[in-house]
C-alpha cells in the first residue's frame, strides 16, 4: 500500500510540507518498483532518487530548525543520519544483487518515514508554535 500525505502530517510550514509530499511520492515510486520486480538498473535509479531527495529534505529541514533555534537539533540530526545510512545500505544491496524483496524492508522505510514526520518532525512544529 502506498503512503499518503494527510493533513495530520502537517508541520505547519508550507515548504517543508511540500517537501514531505514529494518525499512520500518518491518513496512510493521506489516501493512500487520493488513490488513490480523492476530490473536492477531501474531499482538503482529509484533508490538513488530516494537517497538524493532524502538528503535534500534533511538538509533543508536542519537549516530550518537552526533558523528557529530549535533546541533538539542534534538528536534530530542523528535520526536523519540513521535513515540516510539505511537507504545507502539498500542502495548497496541492490547493487550487489542482495536485495531481497521483503515486507520488512519496505515496511521499515514507510513506517520510519511516517512516524518520523508525525512524531519527531512534529516536535519542531510544536516548538515553533510556542516560541
Ligand atoms: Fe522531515
Ligand atoms: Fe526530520
Amino acid at each position: 500500500m502506498p503512503v499518503k500525505w494527510t493533513a495530520d502530517l502537517s508541520v505547519k510550514n508550507e515548504t517543508l510540507d511540500a517537501e514531505h509530499q514529494k518525499w512520500i511520492e518518491i518513496l512510493n515510486n521506489f516501493y512500487q518498483g520493488l513490488m513490480d520486480k523492476k530490473p536492477k538498473e531501474k531499482l538503482l535509479e529509484l533508490v538513488t532518487a530516494m537517497l538524493d531527495y532524502t538528503k535534500y529534505h534533511f538538509a533543508s529541514e536542519e537549516k530550518y530548525m537552526k533558523s528557529i533555534n530549535y533546541p533538539n537539533l542534534s538528536e534530530h540530526q542523528e535520526k536523519h543520519r540513521f535513515y540516510e545510512a539505511k537507504i545507502t545500505e539498500y542502495h548497496q544491496r541492490i547493487k550487489d544483487d542482495k536485495m531481497v524483496l521483503s515486507l520488512e524492508v519496505t515496511n521499515f522505510l514507510k513506517t520510519w518515514l511516517i512516524n518520523h514526520i508525525k512524531g519527531v518532525d512534529q516536535q519542531y512544529a510544536d516548538f515553533n508554535e510556542k516560541h
